[in-house]
């Protein structure tokens, strides 16, 4: 029941809920991967069977696809897609010009394709998700498995000369074996504690043989809409630099929460 959902579930509730209300009738959108986006997935296929919101879906991960389909949204490839309206997404940090590090749940390559293949690219995060400066959250890189050993030694290197406080980088595990993406690939997790130029950073790491994307998302978050524990919303905008505030009641619905407890 939400009543039962901690504050940070609440947060995270509400804030993608308030996203899925930009979803409208014939839109192309992205759906995001992560615990927000779980939410904002169940509100958009309860819209979708009970409002009969009529709209075509692109996931960014087998996750998200699955889940997508399983509550009933029309899921389609980016491929057919060919572009899209509007991308919502979790992410794990945004600073003050909506720059994100994103890629925690190993998915940020798709993400990113997806997000960059949109108009528009609402980001949906409880406010514990707000830094004053990239980097406490460790930056997710993916790379090819072959001779990632090679790789990580020139992401190391890399890392030398750029603006970082911590220079340690770990392989992602999943239990006893290297993490796998959807693609197939690893991640390095970069524990760089406060990344001081993201943009060159960004750029530096994809020049890397290697390296297939890293989990820094620049100047391509459009908005981001902060969830509060207590119902309330902000929907902030970088062009325009308004923040629109709201509140969301938490309406207990069987078919939203129902399988919470499973
Ligand atoms: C998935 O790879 C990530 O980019 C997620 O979007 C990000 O980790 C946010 O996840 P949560 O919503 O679970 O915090």
């Amino acid at each position: 029941m939400p009543s039962d959902l901690s504050p940070i579930d609440k947060a995270k509730f509400v804030a993608a809920k308030r996203a899925a209300q930009m979803v409208e009738r014939g839109m192309r959108v992205g759906l995001g991967t992560g615990s927000t986006a779980v939410w904002l997935v169940r509100c958009l296929g309860e819209m979708v069977r009970e409002g009969g919101l009529d709209f075509k879906a692109v996931p960014t991960s087998s996750q998200t696809a699955a889940l997508a389909r399983e509550v009933g949204i029309d899921v389609i490839t980016l491929e057919e897609a060919k572009w899209l309206d509007l991308t919502i997404d979790g992410a794990d940090e945004f600073d003050g010009q909506f720059d994100l590090i994103k890629g925690g749940g190993g998915a940020h390559l798709q993400e990113k394709i997806v997000a960059t293949a949109s108009d528009r690219m609402v980001v949906i995060a409880d406010a514990g998700k707000a830094v004053e400066t990239l980097g406490a959250f460790p930056l997710p890189v993916e790379v090819i498995p072959f001779g990632w050993q090679a790789t990580q030694a020139l992401v190391e290197e890399t890392l030398t000369s750029m603006d970082v406080l911590g220079r340690e980088t770990v392989l992602r595990l999943k239990g006893d074996a290297p993490f796998r993406t959807d693609e197939g690939n690893h991640i390095l997790d970069l524990h760089l504690k406060r990344i001081g130029n993201a943009r060159q950073l960004a750029v530096a790491l994809n020049q890397i043989p290697g390296v297939v994307e890293n989990g820094l998302f620049i100047g391509i978050c459009d908005q981001v809409i902060v969830g509060y524990g207590d119902g309330r919303t902000e929907v902030r905008d970088v062009d325009k630099g308004t923040i629109e505030t709201g509140r969301l009641e938490f309406v207990e619905s069987d078919n939203l929460f129902a399988d919470l407890s499973d």
